[in-house]
Formats: C-alpha cells, structure tokens, sequence
C-alpha cells in the first residue's frame, strides 16, 4: 500500500473511531453545524457525524432484530461513495461484537487518495474484530483491495452498484444523489435497505426553483415546511424510481438535518406495491382552514399555493425508530471504558471536556426520534405539522405556548403529540387542526 500523502494528518474521535483528519483540516468545533469548508480530498465533514452514529444504530438494529435477513445471515453492504471509508470504520467498530462477523463490507470511491486514507487508517487501527467470509468474487479486471475482511474498489459508483446482490447501500455524494439512484436500485438484492444523502437543499426546499425543478421535478413555496417538503420531495424521488423497477418503498427513517437531507428505506421487490406508488404521492396545499391538506391531484389554483409533487405516506418506521433512543446511542457509539486512554497513548488529545460535547452531539442526533416514532410512522394525510410560532395566526390569542405544555395538553385531550425534530420548534400531533387551535386557545 502506498503512503497516502499529508498521512497520518491529526487524530480525531467521531462515535468509538479512531480518525486521520488531513493536516490542514481545522479541528472540528464542539457543535459542528453546516457544510463545513472542504479543503481538499480526504476531508471529513464533522457536522455529518450524527448521520453516521444513525448509520451504525440502523445497521445494528437489523441485526438485532432481523427484520432485513433471517437470524444469523450475513448482510452484504456497500458504501458507494465512501471516501475516507470513516462510515465503514465505524460499523466495524462499533456495531454489536456479536454481529460485526455477519457484516461484509465494501467500501468503494473513485478518489485514490481518500482509499488509501482509509487502508492506512485501517491498518494504523484494526478493530481486531471478527471478520465475515466472503463468498468468493467474480472475475474481475481489478482486484479489490482488502484489509480487515473490507473491500475496497476504486470505480464509478455506477459500476460498483451494478455489480449487484447489494443488501444495504449508503449513497452520500456531493450534492444530489439523483445521478446514482438508478444504479443503486437496480444493484439492490430483492429486499434491502438503500440510504440516500443529499446535500443539495436548495434545490429540495424549492428555494432554487429551477435546480429543484430539473432534478427532482419538484414545485417548492419557501416558507415553514420548505425542510418536511425536502425530505417528502426526495422521498417521492425514491419511490419513483423504485416503482419502474418493480420495486416498493417503505420509509425507516428520514430527516432534514441543517445541511442535509438523508432517508433510509426499504426496498423490495414487489409488482404491487411499485404499482400503488402514486397513491403516496401528492401536494401539499397551504389552506385557509387548516396550515395544509394533502392532495393528489390539484386544481390548478391549488398548485399555486401548493408544493409538490411529494411522498405523503409515512415517514419514518414506527417499532425502528422507536428504539433509537438517547440511551441506545450513548451505549453504542461511545467509547467504552478504557478505550480513550489507550488512544490518548497513541496521540489522541481528547479532554473531558472533548468527550462531554461529543455524549452531547450524540444525544443530539438522536434527540425527539423515539418519542415522535409513532406519529411519524403515520400516513401524512392523518397528521398535521406545525411550527410553533404560526400557532398565533390560527389561535387569534397573540401567544404562543410553550412546546411541551401544548403537547401535555393534547396527550391530555387523548391524541398523540410530540416535537419533531427539527431545529425548530415544530409539533407533530394526530389531533384534528380544530382540537389543536382549541387545545392552545384553553392554555
Ligand atoms: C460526500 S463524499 C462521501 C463522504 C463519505 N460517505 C463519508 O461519510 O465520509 C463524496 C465522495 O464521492 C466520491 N465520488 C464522486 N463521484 C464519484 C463517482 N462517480 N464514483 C465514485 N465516487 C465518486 C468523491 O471522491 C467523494 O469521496
């Protein structure tokens, strides 16, 4: 293996991993936030780290609860687009010690810096963990490379997803994933879990109309629900692009995540469910009775006050995301005792202080999903979303309540409420709009 250029860079800890940051990259803030500066191949973005600690808890729990393969069966995954390979790292690493030997990864990118970022980081730190045998591998013009029972290739991720039988794919590009989707679908075993990144918010909020248009077909209107249109936007994106090739979607989880969109789905093969696609699909249309109906097929009145067209079935899997609580994460992507010391041996400068902020941003990335679990798993024609600070239009009283009361007082009135999670105080209920107006007038 060639010694990647600027290696070994500065030590790092994202979740329980050991990471290689280039030299030159600034180290990460305590709260990172946003598209950080690239400064070249090999950067690892930090404010991506909770969609990684997501990542690991997903992949652990269809282990653990075998709703992908029957129990014991090994899993074959793909990071298509993998860089510096640090989400490969981390399944290593931190994915539950009895499962990790089910787990046979590959890690692919065009980028030959980065791969050998991620065989230098690999072999400067081996998880030293059970491996997965590997089926023997097709002919192929270029072996992969292989350290840790890892594979490593250096293609288009096109090809590399064609190569197919893939059970779990993680698509993270720069920007819009749309050049990769088919690929990856049509690559995908007859059921699994495809997770699709795209960064490209503009476009996926409608606040570049013409890029939003192009890619995603998508007619935006910029105002409090520009984030649920994104993630609903790029669902629909999915779902379409299943459906012609006979496959169904199911969400597991998806969020708007500042810079980000990222959803995760089940994939399946099924001619039935690719055909009812378009029975989840809809506009949402602002109204003057309600913040917003779903529509499948509007006036041409409507579009103009509307956005669409987007997925308006459920968002997220109730029973998954259910467990992804707080508690989950601290157990799984913390460093366990020890560990930390050893590393600080090795170079690491990681102060208490640098470990009270990452249990933090851990918290952080898992914060409201649990609680929500049940309401997002719900058809979006029987929920309403709202951001608190419209709640004054509706109510006619100039106040604005507090978040937690108004959700007491709707679990009170026997509905099912909660915060979504958002950056924004956004309440998420299965109440009708006229008990929730009702609800907060009494407060
Ligand atoms: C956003 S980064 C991936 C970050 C990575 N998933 C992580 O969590 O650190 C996008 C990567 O895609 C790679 N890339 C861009 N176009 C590609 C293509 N057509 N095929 C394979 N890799 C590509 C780039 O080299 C880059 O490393």
């Amino acid at each position: 293996m060639q010694t990647p250029g600027g290696w070994p860079g500065n030590l790092w800890l994202e979740g329980a991993t050991l990471v290689h940051l280039p030299a030159e990259q600034p180290r990460p803030e305590a709260r990172p936030r946003g598209p950080a500066k690239r400064i070249g191949p090999g950067f690892l973005n930090p404010a991506m780290a909770p969609a990684r600690t997501r990542s690991v808890m997903l992949l652990a729990d269809a282990l653990e609860h075998d709703w992908l393969v029957p129990q014991g069966a090994p899993i074959r995954v793909l990071d298509a687009l993998c860089s510096t390979g640090v989400r490969i790292r981390r399944w290593r690493q931190e994915l539950p010690e009895h499962h990790i030997g089910r787990v046979v990864l590959t890690g692919n990118d065009l980028d030959a810096h980065a791969l050998d970022w991620a065989m230098a980081s690999f072999e400067a730190h081996p998880s030293g963990r059970p491996t997965a045998s590997r089926p023997e591998h097709r002919q192929r013009a270029v072996k992969p490379r292989e350290v840790e029972g890892v594979h490593f290739t250096q293609e288009d991720a096109r090809v590399a997803l064609l190569r197919g039988g893939w059970q779990w794919v993680d698509l993270d590009p720069f920007g819009s994933p749309m050049p990769f989707l088919d690929a990856a679908l049509q690559g995908m075993a007859r059921r699994g879990v495809l997770e699709v990144t795209a960064t490209d918010t503009a476009a996926l909020t409608g606040s570049s109309a013409a890029s939003g248009r192009r890619r995603y077909g998508f007619h935006g209107m910029v105002d409090h629900y520009a984030h649920d249109d994104a993630v609903r936007v790029l669902l629909a994106n999915v779902a379409l692009a299943a459906a012609r090739q006979d496959r169904e979607i199911t969400p597991l989880m998806a969020l708007f995540d500042g810079h980000h969109v990222r959803v995760s789905v089940m994939v399946r093969t099924s001619k039935n469910g690719a055909s009812a696609v378009h029975d989840r699909i809809g506009w949402r249309i602002r109204e003057h009775d309600v913040p917003y109906r779903f529509v499948q097929h509007p006036t041409p009145e409507e579009t103009e006050r509307g956005s669409g067209p987007m997925w308006t079935g459920p968002l997220w899997h109730a029973g998954i995301a259910g467990r992804m609580t707080e508690a989950r994460a601290l157990a799984l992507v913390r460093p366990k005792a020890g560990m930390v010391e050893g590393w600080r041996n090795q170079g690491l400068v990681w102060g208490d202080d640098d470990e009270e902020h990452a249990a933090r941003e851990t918290k952080r990335g898992v914060r409201h999903i649990a609680e929500a679990a049940g309401i997002m798993a719900m058809d979006g024609h029987a929920t309403t979303l709202l951001n608190l600070d419209d709640l004054p239009r509706w109510t006619g009283t100039g106040r604005t309540p507090r978040l937690q009361h108004l959700i007491d007082a709707l679990h009170a009135a026997g509905h099912a409420a909660a915060r979504a999670p958002d950056l924004n105080p956004f309440i998420v209920t299965d109440a009708p709009f006229d008990a929730v107006v009702q609800t907060a007038q009494q407060m």
